[in-house]
């Protein structure tokens, strides 16, 4: 079974967390874009969304989904997004489509975390996938040396401007030991928006699409 056929099943999986009336955090990314899909099934049903990035944005609204400002939010009970790497901790790297910051200012608000993804997202250690740290465009040579410090090999992400006007450098071949540590020393250098480290607000249930069907963890536990 292609990797695409295992992201769907999580996606249509995350709609048994669905409650009547709910306004819905929205992720991005191709996982999220079968959820959305699945999600316009049952429209009716739901108060509407907040969503990660424009991109989603613009599916959700081409569903018929009514999308809120986040703005006006303080709180949300539930976020449904997938990740690039998730580790047994169920901390991730997200950011591979560059909506990291939106991504987590949800993620915060959320009461609860769904992180849907294929099998082949599961690692043991966090780092394999390159990690999109979102800047503020003038520290790019600054941020980068101190990605370099830090063991990291730091490429500025060509053509690619987020939703909120910065630039992305991946941070490559980071041994990353210690997630929750690593993500507040990324986080705290002068010009960084965003690290895609969610170490420190890490999800609560992973849905993960499999041959078999899905596998479901909470708190550390199969079910
Ligand atoms: C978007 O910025 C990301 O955080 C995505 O959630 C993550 O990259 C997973 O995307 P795919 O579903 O496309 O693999």
């Amino acid at each position: 079974m292609n990797l695409d056929k295992l992201k769907k099943k999580a996606a249509w999986a995350a709609l048994d967390y669905i409650r009547p009336g709910a306004i819905i955090g929205v992720g991005t990314g191709t996982t999220i874009f079968y959820f959305i899909q699945a999600l316009s099934t049952i429209k009716s049903i739901i108060h509407g969304a907040v969503s990660s990035s424009n991109t989603s944005t613009f599916l959700l609204k081409k569903q018929g989904i009514q999308v809120f400002n986040l703005k006006n939010f303080s709180s949300l009970t539930i976020y449904i997004d997938s990740a690039d790497e998730i580790n047994h901790q169920m901390q991730m790297i997200k950011g591979g489509g560059a909506a990291l910051t939106r991504e987590k200012i949800i993620a915060a608000m959320a009461k609860q975390f769904i992180c849907i993804v294929d099998k082949s997202k599961i690692v043991d250690a966090l780092g394999k996938f390159p990690l999109p740290i979102e800047i503020i465009p003038m520290a790019l040579s600054y941020v980068s040396k101190e990605i370099i410090k830090i063991g990291g090999e730091p490429k500025h992400r060509k053509n690619i401007i987020t939703d909120n006007g910065n630039i992305i450098i991946d941070a490559y071949n980071l041994c990353i030991k210690d997630p929750i540590l690593m993500e507040k020393k990324i986080n705290s250098l002068p010009g960084v928006v965003t690290v895609g480290l969610f170490a420190s607000r890490r999800a609560d249930i992973v849905l993960i699409g499999t041959k078999k069907g899905i596998r479901t963890i909470k708190q550390n536990k199969i079910i």
